[in-house]
């Protein structure tokens, strides 16, 4: 897919679909009015018939408008003039994907203007192309035979209306070009089935990605993991008839003896719940466990693309949880590589047993920062739903740096407590302490858990269960967090 940005009329590109927006009351925007003009009211003329009313996600496909460059105009609505913000505006670019996927057109033009206090002309581009990839994106390589996709997507025209705008907008095609490649990434190792995407698959994409952008993968094995005295990620790993890797892929774009920043994803490419077994339905999802770690190799993806002047280091603890004769059982006590033991109350609680031993890991690195990413607790769901990815941490600074990314990425996250009061439900009588609370608080007494581990440096946590992949008809892994933290590693390397 190519996308380019043009200046002038949007009556003028001959292409297979022009994509303008309108208000409800039927009020055009800036570039529908121009070709309302250029077809000399004929636009104004349809809207009467009250097919559109400009509802938030309406849409209306016009075909042969008189006078005007493109083969198709797509009407999309964006909700009350007034009330325009981030999230209506995404909705009908959604919406309007939708159409254009369903139609034959091969090309595409969008007219771009900023009107969002705050978002200038990039943030625009960069959100159409992402939308773009996001609609145009199918996951069918496991089908025998895969549907032929209907004229697919092939270029894209950004219309600015100001020759000013195009540099600014073709830094933001970029961005979105390269964050929508790490997305893709993501999204791709998220849908893989757990008898594809093990352990060992994981690594080897690590290491396929590394060699593509002259980046560096090690991979510790086993024996590597017993040196280092990763007791609790073994202790997960050993249920599994697949052999556990410790992912490590490093980005080097800025200075020799500048701290890394350190992205830990936790990587269990399929959760039974081990011996803690999970119910039936819909465990199939638990594919999904691994989209944190999806997402460390999609944002290193996307940095390399955007070649930011910035360190980063990715750690992927990666394993199954599985039942077994040789699985853990609920009371068994563990050793970490901090040295802190550990009792299993629960085996189904495995994301932080494999993410602790990664977490000690990196202070090796000596990080500026370290953002773990986690499909962790179900807790997650419950509080937030599907919008905002829960964020935690240990430092007011960088947890601000976290939410301004998720804001102007437009992938938000939401600020939860880490306070002391909540590690009194951390209690063991025979270890250093349990790897579950009460089912009360599930996701925060989870994050101050892994706080146990993370004093060395500023860190945050980024529990992504209810936002890495959606159920249903549409189920399917979304990317996120890539573009959270491609925006927080930009802003950091600027
Ligand atoms: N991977 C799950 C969390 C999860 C569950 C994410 C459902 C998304 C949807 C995690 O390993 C887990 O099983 N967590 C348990 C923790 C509990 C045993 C304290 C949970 O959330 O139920
Ligand atoms: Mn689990
Ligand atoms: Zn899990």
């Amino acid at each position: 897919m190519e996308f380019t940005v043009k200046t002038g009329s949007p009556d003028k590109p001959r292409t297979g679909c022009i994509v303008v927006g309108v208000f409800e009351g039927r009020k055009l925007t800036p570039a529908a009015l121009a070709l309302d003009a250029a077809s000399r009211g004929h636009i104004t003329e349809v809207l009467k018939s009250g097919d559109l009313e400009g509802k938030v996600g309406g849409t209306l496909l016009l075909h042969k408008v008189p006078r005007v460059g493109a083969d198709r105009v797509l009407l999309v609505g964006l909700g009350r003039e007034r009330e325009l913000s981030e999230a209506p505006f995404r909705a009908a670019l959604g919406a309007a994907m939708r159409v254009l996927r369903g139609t034959g057109a091969s090309e595409a033009a969008f007219p771009l203007s900023a009107t969002l206090k705050g978002r200038d002309i990039g943030w625009y581009a960069e959100q159409v192309v992402l939308a773009v990839k996001d609609g145009a994106y199918r996951f069918d390589r496991l089908k025998s035979k895969p549907p032929k996709a209907k004229g697919a997507l092939k270029r894209i025209t950004l219309v600015v209306s100001k020759r000013a705008d195009v540099a600014e907008a073709e830094r933001g095609v970029a961005r979105g070009e390269a964050i929508g490649e790490g997305i893709a990434l993501a999204k791709d190792l998220g849908n893989l089935p757990g008898n594809v995407c093990t352990p060992t698959y994981l690594a080897e994409q690590a290491q396929e990605l590394a060699k593509r952008h002259g980046m560096k993968a090690e991979i510790l094995e086993r024996k590597d993991m017993e040196r280092l005295g990763m007791g609790c990620f073994l202790a997960v790993a050993q249920g599994s008839r697949q052999p556990p890797k410790l992912i490590v892929v490093e980005y080097r774009g800025g200075a020799k003896d500048k701290a890394p920043v350190a992205l830990v994803g936790k990587g269990i490419t399929f959760d039974t719940g081990g011996i803690s077994i999970k119910p039936a339905a819909e465990m199939d999802e638990m594919k999904f466990d691994m989209c944190g770690a999806a997402s460390v190799l999609g944002t290193l993806r996307a940095v390399a693309l955007m070649r930011l002047p910035i360190n980063v280091v990715g750690v992927i603890p990666a394993t199954e949880n599985m039942p077994g004769g040789n699985a853990i059982k609920p009371g068994d006590i563990v050793t970490t590589m901090s040295g802190q033991t550990v009792e299993i109350l629960n085996t189904d609680a495995e994301g932080r047993l494999v993410l602790c031993d990664a977490l000690t890991y990196v202070e090796k690195y000596k990080p500026a920062a370290v953002i773990d990413i986690a499909t962790l607790t179900g807790a997650m769901v419950i509080a937030l739903g599907h919008v905002a990815t829960g964020m935690f941490s240990n430092s007011d600074t960088l947890a601000r740096e976290m939410i301004d990314a998720g804001n102007t990425s437009w992938d938000r996250a939401w600020h939860m407590p880490l306070w002391d009061d909540y590690q009194e439900m951390l209690k063991s009588n025979f270890a250093d302490f349990p790897n579950i609370g009460t089912r009360a608080g599930g996701s925060i007494t989870a994050a101050c858990f892994l706080a146990r581990f993370t004093k060395a440096y500023p860190w945050a946590h980024l529990d992504i269960a209810g936002t890495a992949w959606k159920s249903g008809a549409e189920k399917g892994a979304t990317g996120r967090p890539v573009a959270l933290l491609s925006h927080f590693l930009a802003k950091r390397a600027a």
